[in-house]
């Protein structure tokens, strides 16, 4: 292992760490205004999780029928159980169509109507006239948008000549006496080799951590990297209590099965072949939000009404659709289905539970994409050098409960106004790089020397196994004081078990084993940070649902939480509620 003296180091404009969608969407505005910038990935480009995106962009084309911003923008306030800053929101509202066109001129192959313009499928949650009845807002390719968007943004980076540093892995955030970000340490995955990249700007684009939970519909690489580099870096992590449930995984599998299905008209059944969401949401049905449909799922679970023979799922039935329309619209889903579920749903339904898809919470940002955190009574101070994007950050547009098709949203009107912001500023202030601290990354490669050097420790996928089921098991659907309290005191148990790990076969191909250890080490950065922070917010909100506190109380949690892993500490921050030119949308009882 390289000590400091030996280690390379490589300077840029700017490096971003992650190649989904909003790291590319970033990196795409800061190649084309010529900065010199690098992209790290663990994975090559079109392997990151943005490809497992399936129904759609949200934007008010208004292709199907009448639409408006300001419509979405109150579905997306109320959605977020009045916990997203309506400044961020409305901006993201605004800005959707611009960035689903500018994406259709990059080339990305999205369904038609017949008139040629952009197809647009009804999504959870989005409705027309202000919740009156669903609107098809969500713009598609087929059930593989994702997979469509990280192809198209790929090509336009080779074209604009970005640097992709592929299956390299960024493992902590530089900051000088300052407290400025100066760059990051990371290691490359097939040799182990640190290097240094030193950049005048750092943009954490790295994606959620799903695999935090045992059942989760994220893929393998979604550990929580940027969020554990953040607060290893000191600095604060913003709501991380809030996790989306997606209504429709595969039973048993964890694989998403999109709500576009529901978009197309399939709909939700119990034991008794009822279509219960007429009876939870009247308005919306099988289309009302997903915090909303997940409870009721469960709901129709515990009283006895699931399905199979431990009536532990329910059923999606969307045979009615025609087969016709399933392999066009839901070419993949048809494929998951039958691989992961064993039934065609051209002629079965499909069994679906609630499963772990997207965390609301992140690092906290502005509406540019910088990173805040407060700082000599400034709740809103800016960390210089340092940006953060998509699932990883929280700006917040999601608030306590997200909308399907406002990921894709986000990261690309996210992904481009902070690129935008990075090239402005370049372009005005000309930055030069900041003062580099001579022991920059010194404590990371102390680390990769002391895992290296450690034997006869705990096996890391032990370890992690156990985190997973944990935060299963005591962060659920429905949540209690008593079990979050055990669940903390389970997680910090087990983050001193993650101290004693070691990798017993170093010579394991492509460094997997060394890797999976660094992975460990966000994966319980972020776990502590979700379980400490749900254990102190005494409501149920959004996505955040306490059996103790089942009511949302607007008097004392209309707040966001601080979490800082030095000590475990939390504080809050007030929501933003003024939005940037509209009226406030004040907080109301959600019905759907
Ligand atoms: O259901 C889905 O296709 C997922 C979309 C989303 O999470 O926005």
């Amino acid at each position: 292992m390289a000590n400091l003296s030996g280690l390379a180091r490589r300077r840029f404009d700017a490096v971003i760490v992650g190649a989904g969608g909003a790291g590319m969407r970033c990196s795409l505005q800061l190649a084309n205004a010529g900065l010199n910038v690098a992209v790290l990935s663990k994975v090559f480009p079109t392997r990151s999780h943005t490809v497992a995106a399936q129904g759609g962009i949200g934007a008010s084309l208004g292709n199907m029928t009448e639409d408006n911003w300001l419509w979405h923008m109150f579905d997306t306030v109320k959605g977020s159980d009045y916990l997203g800053d309506q400044d961020a929101i409305e901006f993201m509202c605004r800005e959707a169509p611009n960035v689903v066109y500018e994406l259709e001129h990059f080339g990305m192959p999205f369904d038609r109507n017949p008139d040629g313009t952009i197809y647009q499928r009804p999504f959870g949650g989005h409705s027309a006239h202000f919740g009156e009845k669903p609107v098809p807002r969500a713009c598609a390719a087929a059930d593989r948008t994702g997979h469509a968007l990280l192809h198209t943004l790929y090509q336009r980076n080779v074209a604009s000549r970005t640097q992709f540093f592929v299956e390299w892995m960024a493992l902590d955030l530089i900051r000088n006496a300052d407290g400025d970000v100066v760059g990051v340490i990371a290691i490359e995955m097939e040799t182990g080799e640190p290097m240094i990249f030193e950049s005048k700007v750092t943009v954490l684009a790295t994606g959620g951590a799903g695999r935090i939970w045992d059942a989760s519909t994220n893929a393998y690489i979604c550990t929580g990297d940027g969020m554990g580099m953040t607060a290893r870096a000191g600095l604060p992590l913003e709501d991380m209590e809030f996790w989306q449930f997606h209504p429709t995984g595969v039973a048993g599998a964890g694989v998403l099965i999109t709500e576009g299905v529901r978009g197309e008209g399939g709909i939700l059944l119990n034991c008794n072949g009822e279509r219960f969401m007429e009876r939870y949401a009247p308005t919306l049905k099988d289309l009302a939000p997903r915090d909303f449909v997940s409870r009721s799922m469960d709901q129709e679970i515990k009283e006895g009404r699931g399905c199979g023979p431990n009536k532990d799922y329910v059923l999606l039935k969307l045979d009615h659709l025609g087969a016709e329309t399933i392999i066009k619209r839901l070419p993949s889903i048809r494929e998951i289905a039958i691989k992961f579920a064993n039934v065609d749903p051209i002629r079965e339904p499909i069994p679906v539970v609630p499963t772990i898809h997207y965390q609301m919470g992140g690092i906290p940002t502005n509406y540019l994409g910088q990173v805040v955190a407060p700082k000599d009574g400034n709740p809103s101070a800016v960390v210089d050098g340092l940006y953060a994007i998509g699932e990883c950050a929280c700006v917040s547009v999601h608030g306590a409960n997200r909308l399907g098709t406002n990921s894709l949203l986000d990261l690309l009107v996210f992904g481009r106004a902070a690129g935008n912001h990075i090239v402005e500023r370049h372009a005005t202030q000309r930055e030069g790089h900041r003062s580099f601290p001579a022991d920059g990354g010194q404590h990371t490669v102390a680390r990769l020397t002391a895992l290296d050097a450690a034997s006869n420790g705990e096996r890391v996928q032990d370890v992690a196994n156990d985190i997973r089921k944990t935060m299963q098991f005591h962060c659920g659907v429905f949540r209690t004081g008593a079990t979050l309290q055990e669940g903390v005191r389970k997680i910090m148990a087990l983050e001193e078990r993650a101290k004693r790990v070691s990798i017993e076969d170093k010579s394991k191909i492509f460094n997997t084993a060394r890797i999976e250890a660094l992975e460990l080490e966000n994966l319980v950065e972020t776990a502590k940070a979700t379980i400490v922070s749900a254990a102190a917010r005494t409501e149920s909100r959004g996505a955040h649902a306490r059996d103790d506190f089942p009511e949302r109380d607007d008097v004392h949690w209309i707040k966001h939480t601080l979490y800082y892993s030095d000590g475990n500490r939390l504080d809050y921050k007030p929501v933003n509620m003024k939005p940037l030119s509209v009226e406030t949308f004040e907080p109301k009882r959600r019905t759907f």
